[in-house]
């Protein structure tokens, strides 16, 4: 038997809808009482989950809705003797007839039973009729415990994005410090040693050889523009000035290159002290990626970028007046377009805080970030 009892529990409870459908089927039917059974974990017990009226509390429990749930089929029972003709039926006491059961079915299986007791039966029309209104209960009860565990399954499908995404985000924060670390350290260093035994031949008698004077001049030139080269790696990677000077100062360097690079002109608005470091890289990369869509997509003559601080929140906010686009043909939580808007907030998310997107064709777009500040 399919399992709906877990589903039953959790946070999207489709309780208050089992009731409400319960109680007009009920009705409709003329029921004196009525009730929802469900198989409890793992096992073929069915526990109540809803009723409708004074629904008996039954110590054996629910013999037949346990038989219509295990069989799958409806049962009308009108007597005890109809009701002993039944294969492998057995009633217990004070199990109120006559009633009606069925069974409740979802694309897994059998999920339990909607039983209902009514004062009589009238001729076979009117029981067929009780019987059809219950399997029309019973078939949307189904739907809805259905729709709660789509809905269940969705939610987690998207909680496992969120958590590879912001793995992912840690993972290149680590990489990009390794590789940092490396080039820095590592080959950075070895070219300036090269360098320097360069230099020294300078001070040798090869040096006076006008075909090795050349050679040593162009293998200086060289290892002197790797050495740049390994620099502006490890800057592209984290900018040295992050470190050393912090977030507003690495931005007004961007700003101004960006300025040159672009004609749109930048108001930068930065009120901020130093923040601790997982936060200054994080907001570094968001306010980074925005400055980039800007310069990439936006074809703007103007942007503002604003940081500042509202009681016990930081703010940072990034508006161009360019082209803009449309958001509703962007999926957000997709990454088939560019991973960057995606990026934005699930940094911002990492911080505890949110990135808001706002954005209309030809008007330009707006990203704000709120986040927490981290004492
Ligand atoms: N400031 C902006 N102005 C206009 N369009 C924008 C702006 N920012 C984003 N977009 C639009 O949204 C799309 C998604 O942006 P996103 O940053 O996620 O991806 P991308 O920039 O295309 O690629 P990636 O950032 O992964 O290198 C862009 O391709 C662009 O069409
Ligand atoms: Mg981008």
């Amino acid at each position: 038997m399919a399992n709906a009892q877990d589903l039953y529990t959790s946070g999207t409870s489709p309780y208050p809808w089992l009731e409400r459908v319960l109680g007009s089927a009920a009705e409709a039917v003329g029921a004196r009482c009525a009730a929802v059974a469900f198989a409890d974990n793992g096992s073929h017990r069915l526990s109540r989950v809803a009723s409708w009226g004074p629904f008996p509390v039954l110590k054996g429990g629910m013999a037949v809705a346990r038989w219509v749930a295990a069989q799958g089929k409806p049962l009308a029972l009108e007597t005890r003797q109809q009701a002993s003709q039944v294969p492998g039926l057995v009633l217990h006491r004070g199990e109120e007839l006559p009633l009606i059961c069925v069974p409740i079915e979802s694309r897994d299986g059998v999920l339990g039973a909607l039983q209902a007791n009514v004062p009589s039966f009238g001729d076979d029309e009117d029981v067929s009729h009780k019987l059809h209104t219950l399997e029309l209960a019973a078939h949307l009860v189904g739907c809805i415990l259905e729709n709660a565990r789509l809905e269940e399954k969705l939610q987690e499908k998207e909680e496992d994005v969120t958590r590879l995404a912001k793995g992912n985000i840690h993972a290149q924060e680590a990489e990009r410090e390794r590789v940092c670390l490396e080039v820095h350290d590592g080959v950075a260093q070895t070219l300036v040693s090269a360098f320097q035994h360069l230099q020294a031949l300078e001070d040798t008698p090869l040096y006076q050889m006008p075909e090795a004077k050349q050679l040593i001049t162009r293998a200086a030139a060289l290892v002197r523009q790797a050495i740049q080269e390994a620099r502006e790696i490890v800057n592209s990677l984290t900018p040295a000035s992050l470190r050393d000077l912090g977030l507003v100062a690495t931005l007004r360097q961007e700003v101004r290159q960006f300025e040159i690079d672009t004609g749109c002109r930048v108001e930068l608005e930065a009120n901020w002290p130093r923040l601790a470091k997982d936060s200054e890289v994080a907001l570094y990369r968001i306010a980074h990626e925005a400055l980039t869509n800007v310069r990439r997509h936006a074809n703007a003559r103007r942007m503002r970028i604003s940081l500042s601080q509202e009681e016990h929140r930081l703010v940072v906010q990034v508006k161009d007046w360019g082209r803009g686009f449309d958001l509703k043909q962007r999926d957000l939580s997709a990454t088939d377009h560019g991973t960057g808007l995606f990026s934005m907030r699930k940094r911002a998310e990492l911080l505890g805080g949110t990135c808001g997107i706002q954005s209309a064709l030809g008007k330009g777009t707006t990203i704000r970030v709120d986040v927490p500040i981290v004492e």
